[in-house]
């Protein structure tokens, strides 16, 4: 473990410097992970993982458009490509990579491939923190962890393939083998991490909920949504409208503050804008921050699994899904917004 100052904070953190993948190779040497679940974590997890030279399966179910991707991919039927069941039962690492809906369905079935010493490894917190509402409840002698990418199964690949990497979080829920931190951590490297801090399943969930609802999807496009009508109310065209609010961030500002910061964003803008943004950051931050309390409360609480697990399992989710969908994408800022990305010099 490295010792990192984060803004005066001192955390632990894994680094690939400290756990080079020679060390992850012989942490895992004698194991077989089976990626269960090929829909957008598995692929970037399994290739990555194969990659590095790891022993992968994958399981997935038959005469699927996902089982086709994985033959595709280069995965061999009846190789290094399975059934799940047959997966589950060739895997000692048993990577649990189904939508949290999917693994909800599948539980009954994976756990009896749970022989004693596997791992069970998840993505995402959400199966056993809420397992009152999944039924998810591992048998006491396997190892249960989880490694967490921060992104996108499709990130996570690319920036491997860039010779980057994504950063991701790492937990042991249950150590039964006395391997399981060592498991874990080989994993984490493994997928293709960029550094890995270490949470617990509740806060990863708790997290991961939260930014999603939040500043990452649901807080930004309500933030957008309102300055775009107030900036429609006012007369101004969509054009103007959509290039003050999205497109600028995207394009101009967001990659700026991906490499310097905010403080250093500020600081190279204009001084008129600099003047705005420092007055107005605050009153945003007032505003916003009774939303954010009300929705980790509804968080910690299992309201939010209990909506989400409500609305996945039921059988006409995808139509309702597309109809919500749709409202956003004929929204006037949306397809404003279409609008302007074919108008990007290089399309
Ligand atoms: N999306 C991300 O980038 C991301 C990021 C970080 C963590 N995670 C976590 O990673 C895990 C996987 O997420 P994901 O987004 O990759 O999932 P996903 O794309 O929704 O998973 C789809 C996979 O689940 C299978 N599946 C669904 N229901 C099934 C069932 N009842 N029986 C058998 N197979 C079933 C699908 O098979 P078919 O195609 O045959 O239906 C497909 O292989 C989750 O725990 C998630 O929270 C995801």
């Amino acid at each position: 473990m490295a010792t990192i100052n984060f803004g005066g904070v001192l955390e632990d953190v894994v680094t690939r410097e400290e756990f080079p993948m020679e060390k992850a190779r012989e942490v895992l040497k004698n194991e077989t992970i089976a990626i269960i679940g090929y829909g957008v974590q598995g692929p970037g997890q399994a290739l990555n993982l194969k990659d590095n030279g790891f022993n992968v399966i994958v399981g997935q179910r038959k005469n699927s458009k996902t089982w086709d991707k994985a033959v595709a991919d280069g995965w061999v039927p009846g190789q290094t490509l399975f059934e799940i069941e047959e997966a589950a039962q060739k895997g000692t690492i048993l990577q649990f990579l189904l939508s949290d809906a999917g693994q909800i369905a599948l539980w009954p079935t994976l756990k009896q491939y749970l022989t004693p010493g596997k791992a069970l490894y998840f993505s995402h917190g959400f199966g056993i923190t809420y397992k009152e509402q999944t039924g998810i409840i591992p048998p006491a002698d396997v190892d249960v962890i989880l490694v967490a990418p921060k992104g996108s199964g499709t990130s996570l690949r690319r920036l491997f393939l860039a010779g980057q990497g994504l950063n991701s979080s790492f937990a042991v829920f249950q150590d039964a083998t006395g391997r399981a931190r060592e498991r874990v951590i080989a994993l984490g490297i493994g997928v293709g991490s960029g550094y890995l801090f270490e949470t617990d399943f509740k806060k990863e969930v708790y997290s991961d909920l939260t930014g999603e609802r939040g500043t990452l999807m649901g807080a930004i496009q309500g933030i957008f949504a309102a300055q775009y009508e107030t900036l429609r109310k006012n007369g101004h065209s969509p054009s103007e409208a959509f290039n003050e609010t999205v497109e600028e961030l995207t394009q101009s500002l967001m990659p700026l503050v991906a490499e310097n910061g905010m403080d250093w964003m500020y600081a190279n803008c204009s001084t008129t804008a600099q003047r705005g943004a420092l007055d107005w950051w605050k009153k945003f931050k007032e505003a916003t921050q009774p939303v954010f309390e009300e929705l980790y409360a509804s968080v910690a609480a299992g309201k939010e699994a209990e909506r989400s697990i409500a609305s996945n399992s039921q059988a006409d989710y995808r139509e309702k899904l597309n109809e919500e969908l749709k409202e956003l994408r004929e929204s006037e800022m949306w397809q404003a917004g279409s609008a302007v990305r074919k108008l990007r010099p290089n399309n």
